[in-house]
């Protein structure tokens, strides 16, 4: 479009999103697990940016003298701004940001030594900047350079530094969480929406030569190792692992097999091996656990033996933290869930932290992973498409290693139109094509007009997800049973979600059960849905909306006061409802019966 002689780049264009999505970061994940790393945590500074001036007028170029000398006029000053201790999320860092939603600008400088470059006798090397996690779109630039744009709020990625680096440096990260209709998710979610550069960053230097990822696995007798190298296509590989006395080399482009039969990890018994990998100059390890999942039937098989998901929901958040969830926290809830006699937690409706996973492969707990492709985003759009795609790469190649992972869920509760048929489609292929040792899921709805299991996405599925509210949103339960009379899944169903909103500590006074929100309204709801499903075969497993309550700015009601109260614990979980322990009894008796 011919531009106006008047016209002025900073004011007067309006799609200034478009120069920045030039240059997406996609699937740039590292395996890190055992690289030295130097923290780029701490002392930040940051400013709120709520109308993006510093990407509309790129003050990341640092341009403060026009051409001839001349101090420009400024709009801000990076170092005087307020301190900010990262990683976290801003909501929680003063009142005024509590229900901020839009744009923030970090920014730090560090010092690095620098790069011998190898005329001059030094290695030649790389440097990357990863961030595990920034919650909405991050835009970064070191050293006045744009470096690349990320989408995905909940998935890890890594940026590039190497031509930039100089001993001393400026890191700038435009930030902005705004809900997009064309987002995934979308404008409209039932969870809080956080912002900022809430997990770790890191900065990481690595031969020009690396090991990008690797997949290491058991599978019919033998382990297998598949390998990802920056720089090279094929060559030879070792995968060590000591305790095993294996010592195999191989190509990377075929990657390896060998017969093991290693101690198989499980709930009961997570155990760990050292795994390493080499490639030329290059070598990495890994704490890895060796099982097989499976579905066979209407069953899920752990190691060969059917299991029932012993489960319970939660989202990754706390009452001190937002999303920026501690790993002392993470320990806190896995601890509460096996005291509640569960092998299992549905980690909702996004990637919760890699520690999450790394610590259920500790501590023995299976998981099922998502990526927030939630309720009605927008099916036909391309770069939406993109988007959820990119994070379920960014999700498994994070966590293809991870034990405890035994499912990858595409999504949570979305219409089953056409469009939604082939973009969730495509998904359940990609996960498939990149990690073929999973079940694929996602959390379907029970088509309420013909009581039955009925989602067309179910064919693209291993596991079929269902949620269901009878007894709260539908009060009729009469209907679940019909429910699952009128079907016949030819797969294993977990049923991912049924609950009741019910105020901590709040019993009701009449002697009745009819107070909604009281504990023993949520009781009766629990009870109800445990005898319902206790009696179909085909359900394998079961994880209830929710572990503990959490933020939600679409609950209003003067019990709920801006919280989703469905959990079975408090928000700051230090109090049991009534349903907690309904639920506890279950699990026991299931587990009682598995033996
Ligand atoms: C839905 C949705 C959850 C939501 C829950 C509720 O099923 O998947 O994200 O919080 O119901 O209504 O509480």
């Amino acid at each position: 479009m011919k531009k106006p002689k008047n016209f002025q780049e900073g004011i007067h264009t309006a799609d200034f999103w478009d120069f920045y999505k030039e240059k997406l970061i996609q699937d740039s994940v590292i395996a890190d697990f055992s690289r030295e790393k130097i923290s780029l945590n701490g002392d930040w500074k940051y400013g709120i940016d709520q109308y993006d001036t510093c990407l509309r007028n790129r003050w990341w170029s640092e341009h403060e003298y026009d051409g001839g000398g001349r101090a420009l006029p400024l709009d801000y000053s990076f170092d005087e701004w307020e301190s900010v201790e990262i990683p976290c999320c801003w909501n929680l860092q003063s009142e005024k940001l509590f229900l901020y939603e839009g744009g923030m600008v970090y920014t730090r400088k560090f010092t690095t030594p620098p790069i011998s470059p190898l005329e001059e006798g030094g290695v030649n090397e790389r440097v990357f900047i990863k961030f595990g996690g920034v919650s909405g779109r991050a835009a970064v630039f070191v050293n006045k350079a744009f470096m690349g744009l990320h989408e995905g709020s909940s998935t890890p990625f890594c940026v590039e530094v190497t031509d930039v680096l100089q001993p001393e440096n400026r890191i700038l990260v435009a930030v902005n969480n705004t809900r997009r209709a064309d987002g995934v998710p979308m404008d409209n979610t039932d969870w809080f929406n956080y912002g900022g550069i809430y997990r770790d960053v890191e900065l990481i230097r690595l031969p020009e030569v690396f090991i990008k990822a690797f997949h290491a696995g058991f599978k019919a007798g033998n382990i297998f190792a598949r390998v990802s190298v920056d720089g090279a296509e094929s060559g030879t590989a070792v995968l060590r692992i000591r305790e095993l006395g294996i010592e195999a080399e191989f190509d990377i482009k075929n990657g390896v097999s060998v017969p093991a039969s290693p101690e198989l990890w499980d709930v009961d018994n997570p155990k760990l091996y050292d795994v390493e990998i080499e490639f030329g100059g290059d070598k990495i390890s890994d704490k890895i656990g060796f099982r097989e999942i499976s579905v066979q039937g209407r069953e899920i098989l752990l190691n060969g033996r059917s299991i029932f998901l012993r489960g319970i929901s939660a989202h990754e958040e706390s009452v001190k933290n937002g999303k920026a969830v501690t790993e002392e926290e993470i320990r806190e809830n896995y601890a509460l869930a096996k005291e509640m006699n569960c092998n299992f937690m549905r980690l909702a409706h996004y990637p919760h932290s890699e520690a999450a996973a790394r610590i259920a492969d500790e501590v023995g707990i299976l998981l099922w992973e998502e990526i927030p492709v939630y309720w009605a985003i927008e099916f036909h759009n391309p770069e939406t498409y993109d988007n959820a795609e990119n994070q379920l790469t960014e999700l498994i190649t994070r966590d293809i290693n991870r034990a405890s992972v035994v499912v990858w869920s595409v999504g949570n509760e979305n219409p089953d139109t056409d469009s939604r048929f082939e973009f969730m489609g495509r998904l359940a292929d990609k996960a498939r094509e990149i990690d073929g040792t999973r079940p694929i899921t996602a959390a379907c709805l029970v088509d309420h007009g013909t009581l039955r299991i009925a989602d067309r996405l179910i064919e693209k599925l291993d596991i079929i997800g269902i949620n269901e509210y009878y007894g709260w949103y539908d009060p009729d339960f009469s209907k679940p049973p019909k429910v699952f009379e009128n079907s016949s899944p030819e797969k294993p169903v977990i049923i991912s979600e049924f609950g009741a909103d019910c105020k901590a500590g709040f019993t009701q006074k009449r002697g009745t059960r009819d107070d909604m929100f009281s504990e023993e309204f949520q009781l009766d709801v629990y009870k109800k849905q445990i005898e319902t499903l206790s009696a179909i075969e085909y359900i394998k497993g079961i994880s209830p909306w929710i572990f503990y309550d959490f933020r939600c700015p679409r609950r209003l009601h003067y019990m709920q006061d801006y919280y989703n109260i469905k959990g079975l614990l408090s928000a700051d979980k230090k109090y049991k409802k009534k349903a907690f322990y309904a639920m506890q009894k279950f699990y026991e008796k299931k587990e009682k019966d598995a033996l």
